[in-house]
């Protein structure tokens, strides 16, 4: 057994793509972990690649799923060893759990937050949602404003479900904060807390799919958005976010998985990004996790899942970088509009 011979056979009539090295990164998974979920977040290979990877590993003999267990057989122990893999180290910093941040003056208003995040209404399916932990969101804001993009700043959010404008506005920093977002229940929700509160957030209700209102185009210093993932979906969040923006020197940030996402499509993105006239000045990976959303058992990778646990609400395996750009030159953007459905692709797994 080579390899390759196991690639050709994961890649007969996949519509992912799938490389060698996925092969290596699942074996080094398998080695470290022996549940579904732990593989998939250690691999780091996009699920619908990982899955067939498995069934090829099973059908060779490799791998076995064994009550619920995915079991590296005696010969896939041997084959790892023979290609000198070992088990994935994470290797994750215990005190900031990888993020590179420290909540700082946002941890003031983390209970607020918290407070506040309870009533939120539920993820669903219809628009891809899935939101992060509160914890997540609040090092979201931190790592912001710790890189000049939120004191005194005007920040507009493009889809919302993370409640990053709540938490920013909290914060009392930043001069301004806009949210668009196509689901009612959210707009209704965002728009009563900035009430109640007195944040400065004004709240409208946006199909992104249609081109920004004219009161909108650049006119921001920063934009979040966590698009969806299929490549259409996040161009259509990427050009809306970068053409909000006023020119160099603002910022945007984006999240993007390994999940739903080659490095193929990685490399798509960081083209456009770059020919968009913005610079990716850094990207953290794993740096959000997501609470699991109540449709998890109807999401598109279900059925293709070597053996079906659903996990806890907060057993986290769905994590995305955190990708901040700044505009250079420009923002070079044409602003077209969209139709159908930008949620799915081959590589979506989660819609
Ligand atoms: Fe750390």
């Amino acid at each position: 057994m080579t390899l390759k011979e196991i690639v050709e056979r994961a890649r007969k009539g996949a519509a992912v793509p799938i490389v060698e090295r996925d092969v290596e990164r699942a074996l080094s998974a398998l080695l470290a972990s022996e549940d579904i979920w732990r593989v998939i977040d250690l691999s780091q290979v996009p699920v619908m690649a990982l899955v067939r990877v498995l069934a090829a590993l099973k059908d060779t003999g490799l791998l076995a799923w064994d009550g619920g267990r995915l079991v590296l057989t005696q010969r896939g122990r041997e084959f790892a060893a023979s290609l000198g893999i070992g088990p994935r180290l994470e290797l994750k910093c215990p005190h900031c759990g990888g993020r590179g941040t420290f909540l700082g003056p946002v941890a003031d208003i983390a209970d607020k937050f918290k407070d506040i995040a309870r009533n939120r209404p539920e993820a669903i399916q219809d628009y891809d949602q899935g939101y992060v932990t509160e914890e997540t969101t609040l090092h979201r804001v931190a790592f912001m404003w710790s890189r000049g993009d939120l004191k005194g700043k005007e920040l507009i959010v493009l889809g919302d479900d993370d409640l990053v404008s709540i938490a920013a506005a909290l914060t009392r920093a930043p001069k301004r904060v806009v949210v668009l977002e196509i689901d009612r229940r959210l707009v209704d929700f965002i728009r009563d807390v900035a009430r109640g509160e007195g944040l400065p957030i004004e709240v409208a209700q946006h199909d992104l799919r249609e081109p920004l209102p004219p009161d909108i185009a650049r006119g921001f210093d920063a934009f979040f958005c966590d698009p969806t993932e299929s490549l259409r979906g996040f161009m259509v969040f990427a050009e809306r976010g970068i053409a909000a923006l006023k020119g160099p020197g603002a910022a945007g940030y984006l999240g993007l998985t390994h999940c739903e996402a080659s490095y193929g499509k990685w490399r798509e993105i960081q083209r456009f990004l770059l020919e968009a006239g913005a610079v990716i000045a850094e990207l953290r990976d794993a740096f959000h996790d997501y609470v699991n959303w109540p449709y998890i058992d109807h999401m598109r990778s279900w059925p293709h899942l070597p053996v079906h646990r659903i996990p806890g609400r907060e057993e986290i395996w769905y994590r995305s970088a955190l990708i901040r750009i700044e505009v250079v030159d420009g923002p070079h953007i044409e602003e077209r509009r969209y139709e159908g459905d930008i949620f799915s692709d081959e590589e979506a797994a989660t819609t």
